[in-house]
């Protein structure tokens, strides 16, 4: 089984990734293969619905998107991780997961998603509650812990001071395992859920 990290942090060593690293051990003690992608010091642009992607099945900008979406294929799980900038996930990390999730051509139906978010005192939820949304618009199950997944501190490396936070992260990683093994066994048993032809209207007609 497989997890890809998409950590929007540009601070290496910072508390978005302590958190991070917290959920990995859970992985590896678990024998998840893990694949990270920083992506919080590239020039992340922003879509341009230009439409391409639902011709090329992929984003007309060749950047780590495309990288992430190939690796998003085979994976089991999505863990998406955020520094909070004005109580909103940061800008390039938004950006990056618009383009990701507008352009994947494949189906991402019971890939288990969990969302993250480090900040110094506020806007942990409304981050979490915006990162959850591309798991939401996409038959991803969340996964969750014991808390609102946040943990806080400003300086680099604060955030292992966060005891509490920690624990949040090591809870919901062994939830998400738990999560995409049970989901892996009903496909197999089951199958994926009856997908309908998806209507699309635009409140026009
Ligand atoms: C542009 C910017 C905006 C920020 N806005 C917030 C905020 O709204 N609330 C907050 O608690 N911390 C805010 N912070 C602090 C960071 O969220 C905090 O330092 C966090 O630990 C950074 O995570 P990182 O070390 O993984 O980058 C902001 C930091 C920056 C650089």
């Amino acid at each position: 089984m497989k997890v890809l990290i998409i950590n929007g942090s540009p601070r290496k060593g910072g508390n978005t990734a302590a958190a991070l690293r917290e959920m990995e051990n859970v992985f590896r003690e678990e024998g998840i293969e893990v694949r990270q992608i920083d992506i919080g010091t590239e020039a992340v642009r922003g879509c341009i619905a230009c439409g391409s992607c639902a011709k090329n099945g992929k984003c007309v900008f060749d950047d780590k998107v495309n990288e992430a979406a190939a690796e998003f294929r085979d994976a089991d799980g999505l863990v998406v991780a955020s520094p909070v900038y004005f109580a909103s996930a940061n800008a390039s990390l938004v950006a990056f997961l618009q383009r990701l999730f507008y352009s994947i051509p494949f189906d991402t139906t019971m890939k288990v998603g969990a969302a993250v978010a480090a900040a110094r005192r506020g806007g942990l939820t409304a981050t979490y509650d915006e990162l959850n949304k591309f798991f939401g618009i996409s038959g991803m199950p969340i996964a969750s812990g014991q808390y609102w997944n946040g943990i806080h501190g400003r300086e680099k490396g604060e955030a292992s001071e966060d005891k509490e936070g920690l624990q949040m992260m090591r809870t919901l990683a062994r939830n998400m395992v738990f999560l995409m093994k049970s989901i892996a066994l009903g496909k197999k048993e089951y199958g994926l859920p009856e997908k309908e032809k998806r209507i699309a209207t635009n409140f026009v007609r």
